[in-house]
């Protein structure tokens, strides 16, 4: 199958575009902060609860808060259904989503607390971890979390020998790369930076920089759907 056709790519996009986004801040009631978020074929919800008081006491830690991650990919979201509960890949991107995110949370402000991030992926269509921390950042501002920034995250890759941004499903499967990055946005700070397949260092560098420009565009749509949050909420 050929990935990239006089220019454009499966889904007819330029190599250096996003797929479409669409960002909702808030849409559960019970939860502190959450966000829900459509990605190309990804469809994540996020929900965060919290600072509250770590339960059992010995995962408290007396100096700061605990990021309790959770990435949960439902068994429906993917071509073969997937085995329910987790497995080495959800830990894995649990444990890189809270990570990142200690990185930017005022952890020192809640001593003994522990603040819950609750990734689900609904449907999955190739960087749904890139996905979820993009939702999970704007959950955690939704539950007026303090940040120093909003973290993002887009990835870049490789597919028929060409520098793509943002991957869909047939090209990570098929493609020759695939280089996932969160940013703190405002510092362009790396939160997170991992690579799967093989790019020369010129093509690192240029999946780099495409990267960024993805997660300088994605903050953008973030913020939006905050301000758009908060201006219904004060009209009604
Ligand atoms: O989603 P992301 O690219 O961050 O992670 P990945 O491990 O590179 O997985 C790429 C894609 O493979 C996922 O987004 C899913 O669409 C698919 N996948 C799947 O079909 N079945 C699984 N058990 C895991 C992933």
């Amino acid at each position: 199958m050929e990935l990239i056709k006089d220019g454009k790519r499966i889904d007819g996009r330029a190599p250096d575009e996003l797929r479409p986004i669409k960002i909702e801040a808030g849409p559960l009631y019970r939860a502190d902060g959450s966000c829900y978020l459509e990605w190309g074929g990804n469809k994540i919800m996020a929900a965060v609860y919290g600072p509250k008081e770590a339960i059992p006491r010995h995962i408290q830690d007396s100096t700061k808060a605990v990021i309790n991650a959770r990435y949960n990919m439902a068994s429906f979201s993917v071509e073969d259904r997937k085995r329910p509960g987790p497995d080495r890949r959800s830990q894995e991107i649990s444990k890189i989503t809270a990570e990142a995110l200690e990185n930017v949370i005022l952890t020192e402000m809640f001593p003994r607390a522990v603040i819950d991030v609750n990734i689900e992926v609904l449907d999955a269509d190739a960087g749904t971890r890139c996905a979820g921390i993009t939702a999970a950042a704007v959950a955690l501002a939704d539950a007026g979390i303090p940040m120093r920034d909003i973290p993002v995250a887009c990835a870049a890759g490789k597919v028929d020998g060409v520098v793509v941004l943002d991957l869909l499903g047939d090209e990570d499967k098929k493609g020759d790369a695939d280089l996932p990055v969160a940013i703190a946005p405002r510092s362009e700070e790396i939160l997170l930076l991992q690579m799967d397949g093989h790019m020369t260092v010129e093509e690192f560098d240029e999946a780099l920089e495409l990267a960024l420009k993805g997660c300088r565009e994605i903050s953008k749509l973030q913020k939006e759907a905050l301000l758009k949050k908060y201006k219904t909420f004060e009209e009604e």
